[in-house]
């Protein structure tokens, strides 16, 4: 067993006044919009394991095959002796590089879910004697603050997650990454490319219904933490491809005129029929956009790798 810490960046109550502010400006604006970042409570995280393993949902297995083809370069690549994980949830897929990274003295999973980093983190320390893991209760869309473990560090942010951010949330989020690196650091990151219209829209909003659940569960998230009524049942689940933005869209339609009352915010949100709440934005991305989103953080992407049907990339890139 291993020495296993977990470190609180993020309040207790930042969350709270994090989810007032962004259901308050979200149902405000218009049209409306919910921050993805909400979906995942105890409920949320389960779903989303759910849909990784839907058939329609090829991105976790596409990464997959990346990680099991190509750990041993991104290892020989990076040298790293630290790996930072952001957004690490179940940490299912870093045991490729956890396996590949001979060097390695310490992993730090960097995850806004305690439960998930009590689970996962503890039970890579009691797997791997010798690797110090030290997790990090934190949001990693603030400025990161990473413990002081030996370099180089491999920062790895998996899963494709990177296209939930908007194009500025993602310029000011590659930047700040870039500012927590050294030289001789590296970024691990995964996107998601762009492809067929009906293969990206079967993939969030699958036959089984799941991600239809998932994205429902915004609501009952505000539902119990605000103190809001809203009936699930008076919304329809909508994925909508956005060629010229290259990205899938999820909304909640509702499906009749209501009024919706989130008692904790003193707040009363009229839809019209057929209204559409924007929960989700997933960018979908291509080599040469994401070259040049690293390079205008000052990061300079020297991998490329693909699974063999090109649906999912990883790439590494070096600080400039
Ligand atoms: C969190 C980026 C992995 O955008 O594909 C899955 C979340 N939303 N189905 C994605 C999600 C609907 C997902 N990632």
């Amino acid at each position: 067993m291993s020495p296993f810490r977990i470190t609180r960046i993020l309040p207790e109550d930042a969350t709270d006044a994090a989810l007032r502010a962004d259901v308050l400006a979200g149902l405000t604006g218009s049209p409306r919009t919910l921050p993805p970042k909400w979906f995942y409570d105890a409920r949320g995280s389960e779903l989303f394991e759910e849909i990784t393993a839907l058939p329609e949902y090829y991105p976790t297995r596409a990464e997959r095959e990346i990680l099991a083809a190509r750990s041993g370069e991104i290892a020989a690549a990076s040298g790293a002796r630290t790996l930072v994980e952001l957004g690490s949830g179940s940490s299912e897929k870093t045991r490729y590089l956890l396996d590949a990274l001979t060097g390695l003295g310490a992993y730090v999973p960097v995850d806004v879910s305690e439960s998930a980093l009590e689970g996962a983190g503890r039970a890579i320390a009691t797997e791997r004697p010798g690797l110090e893991v030290h997790a990090l209760i934190a949001d990693f869309t603030a400025a990161l603050e990473l413990p002081d473990t030996p370099g180089p560090r491999l920062l790895a942010f998996l899963g494709g997650t990177v296209g939930n951010l908007l194009p500025a949330e993602r310029s000011a989020f590659l930047t700040s990454v870039r500012a927590a690196l050294a030289p001789g650091d590296t970024l691990l990151l995964g996107t998601d490319l762009v492809k067929d219209e009906a293969v990206l829209v079967r993939a969030y909003d699958d036959a089984a219904g799941v991600t239809a659940a998932f994205d429902k569960n915004v609501l009952a998230v505000i539902n119990r933490e605000l103190d809001a009524d809203f009936d699930l049942a008076a919304f329809d689940h909508v994925a909508r491809w956005d060629p010229d933005r290259e990205w899938i869209e999820m909304r909640l339609r509702s499906r009749t005129a209501q009024t919706v009352k989130v008692q904790s915010l003193d707040l009363a949100v009229d839809f019209a029929a057929g209204e559409e709440l924007r929960t989700e934005v997933s960018a979908k991305f291509r080599e040469p956009g994401v070259r040049a989103e690293l390079a205008a953080a000052g990061l300079d992407l020297v991998h490329w790798w693909t699974d063999p049907q090109g649906r999912f990339a990883l790439s590494l890139s070096t600080v400039r």
